[in-house]
């Protein structure tokens, strides 16, 4: 850091990571390059929202874009190589960010995460969807581990919905392959669940995310906080984070303040992965007489994902550690580093 860049202190930090106010552009500036190994962004949509004086989200479509291309520059820079990038946003705005990344990394998915949003319009196709563009830095991606999910099942009796033939001795006991159609993420709107007035992610989606691209130890960064669901994923699944947001963090601070409702949410989603039933499927299957291998499936010993659910990735990382000894890494941890002032 130089003199004409003071730094400024997070407003948050935790033992994995630091959430800084500002403008996300000149903070990511302030980071070296190849330093960040999953980027995600869930930006404003320009769809007039009120997000804060700060951040104004009703802007032409060409200023839009512009914005748009800067942060994600930046995002291409702060990449390692073999780093994943995923950008979340309205498939009219998700074409011309596709084809801005397409000519700076490798195009791995436009991943359909169906939520119905809106009202439906008049004259119009009922819009259901967002895309989740998926891109990594060069040709291959250092982390893919998605994880496979539980069987679709009946809610009264737990017998499974998708006819599998003769096939089920053939199933993998892990759960079914990850497509790029995500028709399983409820959108955040009870308050059980909401962390602020305005939008935020499912924990779900990100715990998703952050299984494809990461793990445990390596940095994520989101430019748009938000509730703050992306650092509450990477805090829960050990990753370090660096967050940033212009308008206030207040959401944020107060929801790690208490994570505990977000732990139990992520625990519960994940009995529903890397397993062919949920428990609860298995629980109704018992209680219809169909036991767990009655149907031929092989799922004798395959419990639900260890990942989280037995606390089993206990990562004790150093957090006061410089992230130099790690190969390529910032020069500085998340927790500690300093970033310019940007504040407004
Ligand atoms: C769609 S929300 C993100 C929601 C988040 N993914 C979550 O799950 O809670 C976008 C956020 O970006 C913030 N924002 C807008 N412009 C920004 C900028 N230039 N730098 C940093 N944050 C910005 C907005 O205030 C808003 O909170």
């Amino acid at each position: 850091m130089t003199d004409e860049r003071p730094p400024v202190e997070p407003v948050l930090q935790t033992e994995l990571g630091a959430l800084y106010a500002g403008d996300c552009v000149p903070l990511m500036r302030a980071l070296p390059a190849g330093s960040v190994d999953l980027f995600f962004a869930d930006p404003p949509f320009n769809l007039g929202k009120d997000y804060g004086v700060a951040a104004p989200d009703n802007h032409t479509e060409d200023r839009y874009l512009k914005w748009c291309f800067e942060w994600l520059s930046e995002g291409v820079r702060l990449l390692k190589p073999g780093g994943s990038m995923f950008v979340y946003n309205l498939p009219k705005w998700s074409i011309p960010i596709g084809e801005f990344l397409r000519t700076r990394l490798t195009f791995r998915h436009w991943i359909t995460v169906e939520i119905k949003f809106g009202l439906p319009i008049t004259g119009r196709l009922y819009p259901s969807h967002y895309g989740l563009l998926y891109f990594v830095k060069g040709k291959r991606p250092n982390r893919f581990d998605p994880p496979r999910l539980a069987m679709p099942t009946c809610r009264h009796c737990g017998g499974e919905i998708p006819d599998y033939g003769g096939y089920k001795d053939k199933m993998n006991p892990k759960g079914l392959n990850l497509s790029d159609v995500w028709s399983d993420i409820a959108p955040v709107r009870h308050s059980r669940f909401k962390n602020r007035e305005a939008n935020e992610l499912s924990l779900k989606l990100m715990d998703r995310v952050l299984d494809i691209g990461s793990a445990p130890g390596d940095i994520v960064l989101d430019p748009f906080g938000g509730a703050g669901t992306t650092y509450v994923a990477a805090e829960l699944k050990h990753r370090r984070w660096i967050g940033m947001e212009l308008s206030t963090a207040d959401a944020i601070v107060d929801r790690f303040a208490d994570l505990s409702q977000d732990r139990a949410n992520l625990r519960r989603y994940r009995s529903g992965i890397n397993t062919l039933f949920t428990p609860e499927a298995l629980a109704l299957r018992a209680r219809s007489g169909m036991g767990r291998n009655n149907h031929r499936y092989n799922i004798e010993g395959a419990a639900p994902d260890a990942r989280l659910n037995g606390e089993v990735h206990q990562l004790s990382l150093d957090t006061t550690e410089t992230v130099e000894s790690i190969e390529g890494g910032l020069t500085k941890s998340p927790a500690v580093g300093s970033l310019p002032d940007e504040r407004h």
